[in-house]
């Protein structure tokens, strides 16, 4: 029997095409003159005051674990002899690695040269990568397995200190395996880093575009990683196959507003 609805002659509604998320995103962090007309005067005035102040505050601010305990790395970074056309022309993403880790020199000179402060200019601390408005939005954590250059656990990098500070003391091969789509990957490596945006630090400015200059700003970083990489005779690779909040648990972040933009696996390599 032909049911009422069946038998009726009602078209269905059109379809409406569904709006993709990063369309509709990238549309609302646009910078843009109708946003700015309805900003007076004086809101910019206050807004201008409130970006300065935050400018100030995050010159030399950096993220503290006050109770943790701190691995302090070698003062003097490794020279990077390589010149730069050979760095850029020899980087390649790396996923085989062989035995033994990284020294606490490599490492050290790792962080400080990818993301760490290269002099003071201008009395403000000079950093090896540029930042929308300063701000620094990012964090680097090391997860070093056992029988690594330093002890095993998940360390934060204090780039002001240039130290470590341990956040757990257990960095289990396993369930970082198990928070990757690539195992294989991280059973070879001797290291991850993960590079962390703190969205607060940088959102208070922006707005809904700070999304956009922090993954700007982790493009930056990677790219100095893999060179200085290669000018260490490192290898690694960078990874977005991992499940987020398993990385966060690891890492004892929110997931929210400190989220893990990449990871990175990190080994020594033959040649
Ligand atoms: C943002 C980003 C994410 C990546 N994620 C992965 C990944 O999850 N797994 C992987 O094996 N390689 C990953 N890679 C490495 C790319 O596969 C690699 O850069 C590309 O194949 C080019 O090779 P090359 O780096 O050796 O020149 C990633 C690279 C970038 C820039």
């Amino acid at each position: 029997m032909t049911s009422m609805r069946n038998a009726a002659t009602v078209s269905d509604p059109p379809q409406i095409p569904p709006v993709a998320l990063d369309e509709l995103y990238h549309c609302n962090s646009k910078h843009g003159a109708v946003r700015l007309a309805f900003i007076s005067g004086r809101q910019m005035r206050r807004r201008d005051r409130t970006v300065h102040a935050l400018y100030e505050a995050s010159k030399n601010r950096f993220k503290a674990y006050t109770a943790a305990a701190r691995v302090d790395l070698p003062r003097d970074c490794i020279p990077l002899d390589l010149n730069l056309g050979s760095a850029i022309l020899g980087r390649r993403s790396r996923r085989e690695f062989t035995s033994g880790s990284p020294s606490p020199s490599e490492l050290g000179t790792l962080l400080a040269r990818s993301y760490g402060i290269c002099g003071v200019r201008h009395e403000v601390t000079a950093r090896a990568v540029p930042s929308g408005g300063g701000l620094y939005p990012l964090d680097v954590y090391v997860l070093q397995f056992p029988d690594g250059g330093i002890d095993e656990g998940v360390y934060h990098y204090h780039v002001g200190g240039h130290r470590l500070q341990r956040v757990s003391s257990r960095c289990d091969r396993r369930i970082l395996e198990l928070a990757s789509i690539y195992p294989e990957i991280i059973a070879r490596a001797a290291l991850l880093l993960a590079v962390v945006a703190d969205m607060p630090r940088t959102r208070a400015k922006y707005g809904e575009r700070a999304y956009r200059l922090a993954l700007l700003e982790a493009g930056h970083v990677s790219q100095n990683l893999y060179l200085v990489a290669q000018a260490l005779g490192l290898g690694l690779v960078a990874l977005d196959g991992f499940y987020d909040d398993k990385v966060h648990a690891v890492l004892d972040l929110d997931g929210v507003s400190e989220i893990v933009l990449l990871l990175f696996a990190v080994g020594r390599v033959h040649d």
